[in-house]
């Protein structure tokens, strides 16, 4: 197992569409393994492929320590995860990213969401998930659609954070290009 690096805004990897993954192999066990490592470094609660560069439709979760910090971790897997029911009561949340480090925002999503999945042996599964943990999955499946939660923000509120991004991203690549002045 190993972390990988982080994908950060404006990387245009993050809004991609993710392909379903066609069978789940050694090498989806591995990307699973590595995705739960780089989310529990992080630290974080929920971490997509596409936010590793994997363009897969992959999802790791645990929301146990957001309840309760002596919570004992609780890893889940989605693979390919469908929500087929949503109610129509919504909650929100202040909801943040690894992609967009320290911004956080009020969400309003569906309170109760159904999602199909395939777990790591390959079998179909379906969970009921209500407060956080249904609010992390339709964040965490967003990603696999290349939609980021500041995509459920107000306009003004997102062309803020992305200029933000965008500049430290070019101070980066302007660091990047120049000559090391050590020997
Ligand atoms: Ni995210």
């Amino acid at each position: 197992m190993s972390p990988r690096p982080i994908l950060i805004i404006p990387d245009t990897r993050l809004r991609q569409v993710a392909d379903p993954v066609p069978s789940i192999d050694k090498e989806i066990g591995t990307l699973v393994e590595d995705m739960f490592e780089t989310m529990y470094l992080a630290p974080g609660i929920g971490l997509a492929a596409p936010q590793v560069g994997v363009l897969k439709r992959v999802v790791v979760l645990d929301v146990a320590k957001r309840r309760d910090e002596e919570a004992k971790a609780e890893p889940m897997a989605f693979i390919n995860p469908v929500i087929t029911w949503a109610s129509e009561e919504l909650s929100t949340y202040e909801e943040g990213c690894l992609s967009i480090p320290e911004y956080y925002e009020a969400v309003e999503r569906p309170a109760v969401i159904r999602v199909a999945y395939l777990d790591l042996a390959g079998a179909a599964k379906e969970i009921e998930a209500d407060g956080i943990l249904a609010t992390c999955l339709q964040h965490e499946i967003d990603h696999l659609n290349g939609v980021l939660f500041i995509d459920h923000i107000s306009r003004l509120k997102r062309a803020r954070v992305m200029r933000k991004f965008e500049k430290a991203a070019k101070s980066r690549d302007y660091e990047d290009s120049r000559p090391s002045s050590r020997p």
